[in-house]
């Protein structure tokens, strides 16, 4: 049995850099471990370095500018993350959306180079178009749902099992659910209606005890994919 994917995004709250985005790193990075199934955390442009070095989470930025080198003030190349030690990145996620072409340069360059790509839609009709651009993975995610608490595996399950049979059409591309999970029911839910695995950012990033939550979400995930298979 293939592991969940989960993936954790850290947007950018208080605790998502510095000391603080260290020490829940290592909280998470421990029940990774302890579990031996692997966690992606999608971490603010400043901490790839170090959390690449100092831990065995897989490391993601949150975006990447799918350009050439050059004159391009602001900008971050897939080169920049593979060289800090990152292994992938998040692209068009609902709070940092970008061109269509832009996507596509992207997820080229950065096959290229041997990172990963995770490109977000806000709705299933567009599992299949991006999913023919052959990144890793597309992360579905409501955006009204977004850090509401109510999660996209209760409120709209059918966004999720659409969406897989959409991503049946280009074999090879992962499919990940997020938006609102919160519990360990709303992540077993979302695999058990077919996701390969679920993106999260609040439930984990504002807990007072991240790394149980984290513990309980790869729980549900391992038992409802043991139900699938
Ligand atoms: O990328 C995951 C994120 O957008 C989901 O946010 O706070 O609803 O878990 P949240």
């Amino acid at each position: 049995m293939k592991p969940p994917i989960i993936l954790i995004n850290y947007k950018a709250y208080e605790n998502s850099y510095g000391e603080r985005g260290y020490e829940i790193s290592r909280k998470i990075e421990k029940v990774s471990k302890e579990y031996g199934v692997p966690v992606i955390v999608t971490v603010p442009a400043t901490m790839i370095y170090k959390l690449s070095k100092e831990t065995e989470l897989i490391v993601y930025a949150q975006h990447v500018d799918g350009l050439e080198h050059g004159a391009k003030t602001g900008s971050i190349l897939p080169e920049m993350v593979k060289d800090a030690g990152g292994k992938g990145s998040l692209l068009n996620h609902s709070e940092r959306r970008i061109r269509l072409d832009e996507i596509h340069d992207a997820v080229i360059r950065m096959r290229k180079i041997g990172l990963e790509s995770v490109v977000c839609v806000d709705r299933y009709e567009l599992v299949y178009s991006m999913g023919i651009l052959k990144p890793d993975a597309i992360l579905i995610e409501p955006p009204e749902l977004i850090g509401s608490g109510v999660a996209v595996s209760k409120a709209k399950p059918e966004v999720i099992t659409k969406a897989v049979d959409e991503i049946k059409k280009v074999p090879g591309v992962y499919l990940v659910a997020g938006a609102g999970i919160t519990s360990g029911e709303d992540v077993y839910k979302a695999v058990e209606l077919g996701a390969d695995g679920i993106g999260v950012a609040s439930a984990v990033m504002r807990a007072k005890e991240p790394e149980r939550v984290v513990a309980e979400f790869i729980n549900q995930a391992l038992k409802a994919l043991e139900k699938r298979s």
